[in-house]
């Protein structure tokens, strides 16, 4: 799939999942490329009369729901209640999910935790039957050496993330660091995802067992939604 039609097949997706949101709806806005679309598609609804309030996940997500005119809110402010949540994802196995492929994981995971229906938009690139891409673990800046350590004795190679074309490593939305774990096959995501958990600094990792209340993956010329 070229990059075009993978495009495309991200905003097909991105239209289908908007159709899970209603008028006066607090609605989680998600990160990356194809969520993108769907923050981009809700705000020309908005603009077409649809009154929603908006969750952001990163600074990206601000950004553009900012850009589009998207009435934003915290948790604090709907006491911790989100209505839907419109988000990607790395990897996808049924209802279990991989993120934090643009490093935002930490926040996605609290507004996915506070949310009543997650719907996942994702490319056909992103299915699989068993999860088994690199686990992005946000960790505090002092203790990268132990939680790398930690994820070697569960059997993971952790590779410290490297902002492109910059002398140093990525720092997340809350000024921590990045790993990129890669532990092969995850044949028991929510038994990896409390074993990574306890480790201790480790800020949250991008393991989502049982997350997506839909999976919508635009395709060449359509849309499958796994529910
Ligand atoms: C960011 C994420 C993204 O949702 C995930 O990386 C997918 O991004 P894209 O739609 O650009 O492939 O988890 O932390």
């Amino acid at each position: 799939m070229d990059e075009q039609t993978r495009d495309a097949a991200k905003r097909r997706a991105s239209e289908s999942a908007v159709e899970a949101v209603s008028d006066g709806d607090v609605v989680g806005l998600g990160s990356g490329s194809t969520a993108e679309h769907a923050i981009r598609i809700l705000g020309d609804r908005v603009e077409e009369g649809l009154d929603i309030v908006g969750v952001t996940t990163s600074f990206q997500a601000r950004e553009i729901a900012i850009e589009k005119g998207i009435d934003l809110t915290t948790l604090d402010e709907t006491d911790g209640h989100i209505d839907v949540t419109i988000d990607g994802a790395d990897q996808f196995a049924g209802p279990d999910l991989i993120k934090g492929g643009g490093a935002a994981h930490a926040r996605e995971k609290i507004v996915a935790s506070a949310t009543d229906s997650l719907q996942i938009v994702a490319d056909p690139t992103k299915e699989t039957d068993v999860l088994d891409t690199v686990v992005p673990v946000e960790v505090l800046p002092d203790a990268r050496t132990t939680v790398a350590n930690a994820i070697r004795e569960m059997g993971g190679e952790p590779e410290l993330r490297w902002a492109q074309r910059k002398s140093g490593p990525v720092v997340t939305d809350n000024g921590n660091l990045l790993f990129d774990a890669d532990f092969g096959a995850i044949d028991d995501p929510e038994a990896l995802a409390t074993e990574i958990a306890t480790i201790p600094s480790v800020v949250e990792h991008g393991i989502f067992p049982g997350y997506a209340d839909a999976v919508h993956m635009g395709t060449e010329d359509g849309v499958t939604v796994f529910e």
